[in-house]
C-alpha cells in the first residue's frame, strides 16, 4: 500500500466513514446443500471497491439476492464482512422480484447499458421500468439516511447507472454532506444519450453530487455536452470542469480506475504457479500450445463473437497454427434474461461451430470454459497465456487487460487490446484493434504471435511499470483526496469570500496588510498556452491603484522578465521563477543559479526537444533558471507516451532539479531555488514591517505560500482550491475583491 494512500487513511479516515452504494454486493450468502457459503460476485467495480473498504472500514450499501442474504443480516439489515476477517459492514436492501425485472434486468440494463455503450439497436424502453427505477433509487437512498443520521462528516460514494437518482435524493435531505458519484461505464455523447426518455432527471439526479467521476477525460467532455443541451439554465466552466446547477456546484473529473498490481503479480510470482500451470495445461490438454487467453463476463459490449470470428479467419489465414494455437475464453453467465440469454447461445454456437470445423484429434482451436475460476487459476491462466485479448465494443475501462498485464511476470505476453476501451487511453505498449474490422483483427493476432521475445519484453516492461504506478490505490487515493477537500469546503474550513469588508475588518481591523497575488489564473483566465495570458486593461488600472495604497508584490512561476512586461505596473514587487528572480522596484535580488544548474538546464532542455518533438502540442518554455514543459494542447492518447518519457528523463536529473505538476504542465526548477512560500516569507521579511500578508492563488504550486500565509494573514484560493481560509470563484472575483480592499483601505 502506498505511503500516500496510507497518510489519507490516518490523517482523514481515522474519524469519519466511508460510505459506498452500489447496486452489486461485494459478498453474496447463498443456500447449499451443506449450509450457507459465501461467494463473490464477478464485474470490475465490486472486486476494487472491496478493497477499498477493507482498509478504510465504513459501510457497503447494496441490493441483496443471495438466497441466504437475509438469514444472515442483524435487524437493521447489516452483516459484518468479509466473512473470514470481518472490516466493514454491507447493509442489505431488498427488492421485489419485479423491481428486479424492471429496474434491474429492464431500466439499467436494457435501456442505460446499451445506451451508454452504443448498442442502439439492444435499447429497449418500457414505462414500468422507469417507475421502479426512481422506486429503487428512493429505496437505496432511504437505506443510506439510516445510515446517516444529520450532521456528519462521512463521505457518501455511490455508483454505477443503476444509481443516477440517489445524489440528488440525499442532497434534499442533508444538504451539507459530501456525495461522490463514479460513473464506470462510458458515457455517451448528446446524439447518442438523446434518445434516453428521462436524460434530463438522470443527469440533475447525478448532479446533486459534489464530485462526479468518470474513466476518461473524453466522458467528461460528453458529460458537459449533454447537460448544455438539457439543462440550459445550469452554469459550466469548461476550464475547471465544474457545473453549477440549482446552487449545487458539482466538479467533474476523470478517475481511470485500476487494479491492486501487487496482487497480481504475487499471485503469479508463487513458486507453486508453475505446477497449477502445468496441472491446468494436462487437465485441459493445451501442454505445448501457444496460448491466447480471454475473461469476461458473457457480456455482448465485450465482442465475444467478432473475437471468435477473428479467431476463426485468423486459423483460416494461418493454417499452420493449426493444432499449435488454442484459444481459452473463459466466461462467467450474468444478467441472465434476454438479450443476454440468446447472446450466450450464440457464443455457444459459434465456438461449437469453430471447433467443428477445425478440431484434430486431441486439439480444438477454442477452449471454453464457463465457471469462475479460483484467484490462483485466473493467475495462472493469464500467466501461461502468450496473447491476452480484449475485444470491447466500447468498454469504461476494462480490468481484465490490466490483471493480464500485472500477471505477466515473465513479460513474454502480448496484449491485444480493442481501442474502444477506455484502457487503450493509458496502455501504450498494447497492440490495439478496431474490434469491427474482423480482417485487421485477425492479422494482429497473427502479428502478436510472431512478435520477437525483444519486442515484447518491451512493451510489457513498459506496461508493467504503467500498472505498477497507477493502480487501485492510486486510484482510491485521487478520489478520496478530493472527496475530502471538497469536503473541507463544505465544512466551513473553507468559505466563499462574500463579505470582503466584514472580514477584512475582523482579520486586519486596525493593522496593516501587503498585498501578494499569483498571476496566470488569479489575475487572468487559464489559456491555452502560456504566451496568450494577458492581464486586462481593467486589472491593471486596479492594479495600480490598489499600490498607490498597500504594497503588492505578484509572485509567479514564470520568468522575471516575462512576468513584468505582462503586468507592467510600476512600483510593485515581482518574483519570477516561483521567487528565484525577486525585482524590487530597481534590482534583481535574487538569483540563485549556480553554473552547473545553467550547464544541467541547458543539457535537459535539449534532451526534451529531442525526445518530446513529435507529440503534437507540447509547448517547452525556457524560463532560464526554470522550464515548463505545458501539455494542455497535447492528445489524450498521446498523455501516457509524453509522461512516461519525461519521467525517463527527468530520473536522470534528480540530484538538481525537482519537478511539482500544475494545471496540464510540468515545472522543472533546480532543487536550490524557492517556492512562492519562500518567496513570499523573504519579501515580507525585508519590506513587510510587520504587515499582514493576503495571499491570493489558483494552482498546485500556490500551496506553499497559503501555508506560509495562513495563521498570520489571510489565504485565498481562486477556484476550488484546499486548505485556504476563503475562495472566489475565479479571476473576475479577483478583480471584485481587489476593489473592495482598496475601498476599506481608503475608509
Ligand atoms: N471476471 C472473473 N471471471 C470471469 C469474468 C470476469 O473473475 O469469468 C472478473 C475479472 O477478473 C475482472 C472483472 O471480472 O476483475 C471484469 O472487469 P472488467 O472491468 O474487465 O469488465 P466488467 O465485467 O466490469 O464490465
Ligand atoms: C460492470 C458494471 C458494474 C456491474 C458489473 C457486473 O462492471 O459497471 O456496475 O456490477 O458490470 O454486472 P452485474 O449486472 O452482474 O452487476
Amino acid at each position: 500500500m502506498p505511503e500516500s494512500f496510507r497518510t489519507l487513511l490516518d490523517k482523514d479516515f481515522a474519524d469519519r466513514r466511508l460510505i459506498i452504494v452500489t447496486n452489486r454486493e461485494p459478498y453474496i450468502h447463498k443456500k447449499t446443500a451443506t449450509g450457507v457459503k459465501v461467494d463473490t460476485p464477478a464485474g470490475g467495480v465490486t472486486a476494487a471497491l472491496d478493497d477499498v473498504l477493507k482498509t478504510t472500514g465504513g459501510v457497503w450499501i447494496a441490493w441483496g439476492n443471495g438466497t441466504a442474504d437475509r438469514e444472515v443480516v442483524n435487524k437493521q439489515s447489516e452483516v459484518e464482512v468479509p466473512p473470514d476477517s470481518p472490516s466493514y459492514s454491507l447493509k442489505r436492501v431488498w427488492l421485489t422480484p419485479s423491481d428486479v425485472d424492471n429496474y434491474y434486468h429492464g431500466y439499467s440494463n436494457r435501456l442505460l447499458w446499451p445506451l451508454s455503450h452504443i448498442a442502439m439497436e439492444r435499447v429497449f424502453f418500457r414505462k414500468r421500468f422507469w417507475h421502479a427505477y426512481r422506486r429503487v433509487n428512493r429505496l437505496f437512498a432511504d437505506s443510506v439516511l439510516e445510515v446517516i443520521k444529520g450532521e456528519s462528516d462521512d463521505l457518501l460514494w455511490v455508483h454505477d447507472y443503476h444509481l443516477c437518482l440517489v445524489p440528488r435524493l440525499i442532497r434534499e435531505q442533508l444538504p451539507d454532506i459530501t456525495i461522490s458519484h463514479f460513473w464506470h461505464i462510458p458515457w455517451p455523447d448528446w446524439s447518442v444519450f438523446r434518445v434516453c426518455p428521462q436524460a434530463r432527471e438522470l443527469v440533475e439526479g447525478l448532479l446533486g453530487s459534489d464530485l462526479l467521476g468518470f474513466q476518461i477525460p473524453l466522458f467528461v467532455r460528453n458529460f458537459m455536452d449533454c447537460v448544455r443541451e438539457l439543462l440550459p439554465e445550469a452554469e459550466i466552466d469548461h476550464h475547471r470542469q465544474r457545473i453549477i446547477y440549482n446552487g449545487q456546484t458539482t466538479e467533474l473529473r476523470a478517475y481511470p480506475i485500476s487494479i491492486d498490481f501487487d496482487k497480481f503479480d504475487k499471485e503469479a510470482s508463487k513458486k507453486t504457479i508453475n505446477r497449477t500451470i502445468a496441472s491446468l495445461k494436462r487437465q485441459y490438454n493445451i501442454e505445448g500450445q501457444f496460448i491466447g487467453i480471454g475473461v469476461d463476463r458473457l457480456e455482448y459490449t465485450k465482442a465475444l463473437i467478432k473475437r471468435l470470428q477473428a479467431i476463426e479467419l485468423f486459423f483460416e489465414k494461418y493454417k499452420r497454427f493449426l493444432g499449435r494455437f488454442t484459444f481459452v475464453q473463459i466466461v462467467t453467465a450474468t444478467r441472465m434474461k434476454e438479450p443476454y440469454l440468446s447472446y450466450k447461445k450464440a457464443v455457444e454456437d459459434i465456438v461449437e461451430k469453430i471447433n467443428k470445423k477445425y478440431r484434430r484429434d486431441h486439439w480444438k482451436p477454442v477452449l471454453y470454459i464457463e465457471k469462475k475460476l479460483s484467484f490462483h487459476e485466473l493467475v495462472s491462466f493469464y500467466r501461461m497465456a502468450d496473447v491476452g485479448i480484449v475485444s470491447s465494443i466500447y468498454d469504461g475501462m476494462n480490468l481484465v487487460a490490466k490483471e493480464f498485464i500485472a500477471s505477466q511476470v515473465d513479460c513474454k505476453g502480448v496484449l491485444i487490446l480493442s481501442e474502444l476501451a477506455g484502457a487503450a487511453e493509458e496502455l501504450d505498449g498494447a497492440v490495439l484493434i478496431n474490434p469491427y474490422d474482423v480482417e485487421g483483427f485477425a492479422e494482429q493476432i497473427y502479428r502478436a504471435l510472431r512478435m520477437p521475445p525483444d519486442e515484447r519484453r518491451q512493451r510489457m516492461e513498459s506496461l508493467r511499470a504503467l500498472i505498477r504506478e497507477k493502480d487501485i490505490y492510486r486510484w482510491i487515493t485521487d478520489v478520496l483526496s478530493d472527496m475530502v477537500d471538497i469536503s473541507g469546503f463544505k465544512n466551513k474550513k473553507c468559505t466563499y469570500l462574500k463579505d470582503v469588508q466584514a472580514v477584512l475588518n475582523e482579520k486586519v481591523g486596525d493593522r496593516k496588510v501587503f498585498m501578494f497575488l499569483d498571476f496566470d489564473g488569479t489575475l487572468t483566465p487559464i489559456v491555452e498556452t502560456p504566451e496568450k495570458a494577458v492581464l486586462s486593461e481593467q486589472m491593471r488600472d486596479t492594479l495600480k491603484r490598489l499600490s498607490e495604497v498597500v504594497p503588492v508584490a505578484v509572485i509567479s512561476g514564470r520568468g522575471l522578465d516575462d512576468l513584468r512586461e505582462r503586468v507592467a505596473v510600476d512600483g510593485i514587487y515581482y518574483a519570477g521563477n516561483h521567487g528565484a528572480e525577486i525585482y524590487d522596484g530597481e534590482n534583481v535580488i535574487i538569483s540563485r543559479e549556480t553554473e552547473l544548474e545553467r550547464q544541467r538546464m541547458k543539457e535537459l532542455i535539449k534532451r526534451l526537444k529531442d525526445s518530446l518533438g513529435d507529440i503534437d502540442g507540447v509547448i517547452l518554455e525556457d524560463k532560464g533558471i526554470t522550464t515548463s514543459v505545458h501539455f494542455r494542447r497535447v492528445k489524450v492518447k498521446e498523455l501516457s507516451r509524453l509522461v512516461r518519457i519525461f519521467k525517463d528523463i527527468i530520473r536522470d536529473y534528480s540530484e538538481t532539479f525537482r519537478v511539482t505538476t500544475g494545471k496540464k504542465v510540468f515545472e522543472i526548477r533546480p532543487l536550490s531555488a524557492w517556492n512562492k512560500g519562500e518567496a513570499l516569507q523573504w519579501i515580507l521579511q525585508r519590506y513587510g514591517d510587520g504587515r499582514i500578508p493576503i495571499y491570493l492563488g489558483d494552482d498546485v504550486t500556490d500551496e506553499d505560500a497559503f501555508k506560509v500565509v495562513q495563521g498570520r494573514g489571510i489565504s485565498i484560493g481562486v477556484g476550488l482550491n484546499c486548505r485556504v481560509d476563503y475562495y472566489l470563484k475565479d479571476y473576475k472575483e479577483v478583480r471584485e475583491f481587489l476593489e473592495e480592499v482598496i475601498r476599506w483601505l481608503r475608509r
